[in-house]
């Protein structure tokens, strides 16, 4: 009796992994939807057409070792019964495949829809991070970041997608299907955050040997929530609040950090990394690979290449004060 109650939940255990922030069988996204409706429609009807087949055969091979009697008129019967299976299997299958390429289609132009009211963000992949600028008609509202993506829930958004490059995919399976980022081209991707959240993304197209991590962080928020964000990213960075912090502003504007990166309001203004202007209130650095805390970002300009090998930054050399106070700058530029 236990027993048959844990096979009875077996295939409950192989839905376990359906949910979560990294999964297409847990659409939290407009586009994400329709490609989950799709999935479900191809799959049951696979299925059913499956099964069918499987009974059809079974009935002809119990029907061979059982044969009917052998006389003229039988063997016209079945002859006309073998004429009607193979019209109606004909015809079902007609029925099905253009009945799966209508729901494609319409799955496919729904997502492709275009919204004027769209908040249109430009991601640019680059070996192994995400440059995310965020377009606005006023010049002096337009802001870049690294890394993290934020969306209002409930507005259409509009990533226009490119790669500096090599190839990237920009994929986020909870809230919209994958599209490639290909150097020298623009494509569009669109959809519509539904619920607040934090999903994940991840490349999908091998990038080099650190593909596997490059990861994008989407934090879906409230209309409110997002706004307060934008405002907070428009400013310029935050002023050092403790004497170590000055010195790690210092440091950062008069060491090669400052040839590669941009913290805004300070005379660091390189684009060649990620812009640092609020870093310290990004969830994580190296697109997804460290917690951002004080440690891992000292631990990361200490040695970048033996945490992510191949990547762009070089280790620049500092003294261990030097380290510690440009670490805790980084950490405050909330
Ligand atoms: Cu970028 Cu894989």
């Amino acid at each position: 009796m236990k027993a048959a109650r844990c096979f009875g939940l077996l295939p409950l255990l192989s839905l376990a992994g359906c949910s979560g922030w990294q999964s297409v069988l847990d659409p939290r996204g407009s586009a994400a939807e329709e490609l989950h409706g799709l999935f479900w429609l191809f799959t049951i009807t696979c299925a059913a057409v499956w099964g069918a087949v499987l009974l059809v055969l079974a009935a002809a091979l119990w029907r061979r070792r059982h044969p009917a009697e052998a006389s003229e008129a039988g063997r016209r019967r079945s002859e006309r019964r073998s004429r009607l299976a193979v019209g109606g299997a004909v015809a079902a299958t007609v029925l099905i495949i253009s009945g799966l390429t209508l729901a494609s289609y319409l799955a496919t132009r729904g997502i492709a829809e275009e919204h004027p009211e769209a908040l249109t963000i430009r991601v640019r992949g680059y070996q192994w991070w995400w440059e995310v600028t965020y377009a606005d008609p006023a010049p002096s509202r337009v802001f870049l970041t690294a890394n993290e993506l934020h969306l209002p829930a409930g507005r259409p958004v509009r990533l226009e997608l490119a790669a500096a490059d090599v190839i990237h995919s920009f994929w986020v399976p909870n809230l919209a299907g994958k599209q490639d980022m290909i150097p020298g081209r623009e494509n569009v991707l669109t959809f519509t955050p539904r619920e607040p959240g934090t999903y994940r993304a991840q490349c999908a197209e091998f990038c080099g040997i650190q593909h596997a991590h490059m990861a994008l962080l989407i934090v879906v928020e409230p209309p409110e929530a997002f706004e307060r964000w934008r405002e907070a990213q428009i400013a310029e960075a935050a002023q050092p609040e403790t004497p170590e912090q000055e010195a790690g502003r210092k440091v950062m504007e008069s060491k090669a950090c400052a040839a590669c990166h941009t913290v805004r309001g300070t005379a660091a203004a390189g684009r060649l990394g990620p812009d640092l202007t609020h870093i310290g209130g990004r969830r994580t650095i190296a697109a997804g690979m460290l917690p951002t805390t004080r440690g891992s970002l000292a631990a990361w300009i200490a040695d970048p290449q033996t945490i992510k090998p191949g990547n762009n930054m070089p280790m620049v050399p500092l003294t261990a004060d030097e380290l510690q106070a440009v670490s805790a700058y980084l950490a405050g530029l909330r």
